[in-house]
């Protein structure tokens, strides 16, 4: 298998338990991935900071890009990215995406990844959805992205919060095509 360039993008809706998770299983999951990018809204350190009390969203063994970084690779689709992640992801994001504003790296990298075909992943975060949210997520999915909603499942009988957010960074690790060894529903 082609080891994977993946741009996780990290937004301020609620939820950087996410990230974190996401970015945690990417380090263990290394041999198949070439490179990963991370790119944080100014919101989404904050609001990682006030839900996890921690500052380690700058601690990964990644490269980091400022969100005006028009230079990163990822924000020219010759760069040949695979794959992006954009997790948590916020009404504001979704909204650039879904009309085109590429004003800062993150909406530019998911404008980039959707006109070369490639793989858009959108850990989607608000409750309830307004009218124009559900739009824009048409509009993405009709653009060739995927919404993966923030929505946990139960039935792994999750006993944690960590196992319970998992149950969301398992589905989008299997939408990114990496091999991962989790949960899966065998029947009853
Ligand atoms: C604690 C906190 C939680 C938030 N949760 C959400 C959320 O779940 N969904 C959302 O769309 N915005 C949420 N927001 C608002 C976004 O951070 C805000 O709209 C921001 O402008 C999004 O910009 P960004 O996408 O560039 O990070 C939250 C803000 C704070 C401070």
């Amino acid at each position: 298998m082609m080891k994977k360039k993946i741009v996780v993008a990290v937004t301020g809706a609620s939820g950087s338990v996410y990230a974190k998770l996401l970015l945690d299983k990417l380090q263990q999951l290394r041999s198949q991935i070439a490179e990963v990018g991370i790119v944080m809204s100014d919101n989404a350190k904050q609001v990682w900071e006030f839900e996890l009390e921690d500052k380690t969203h700058g601690n990964y063994p990644f490269k980091y890009y400022a969100k005006n970084d028009f230079m990163a690779p990822f924000a020219s689709g010759s760069a040949r990215f695979d794959t992006m992640v954009i997790v948590p992801c916020s009404m504001g994001t979704l909204g650039r995406i879904a009309s085109g504003v590429s004003d800062d790296l993150i909406s530019r990298a998911a404008d980039v990844i959707l006109k070369e075909r490639r793989k858009l992943i959108l850990v989607a975060r608000d409750t309830p959805l307004n009218l124009i949210h559900i739009r824009n997520m048409q509009t993405v999915t009709e653009a060739g992205g995927i919404i993966c909603p923030a929505i946990p499942s139960y039935y792994s009988k999750p006993k944690t919060i960590e196992e319970l957010a998992m149950t969301v960074v398992n589905r989008v690790v299997d939408l990114t095509g990496l091999e991962n060894e989790s949960y899966r529903w065998e029947g009853i």
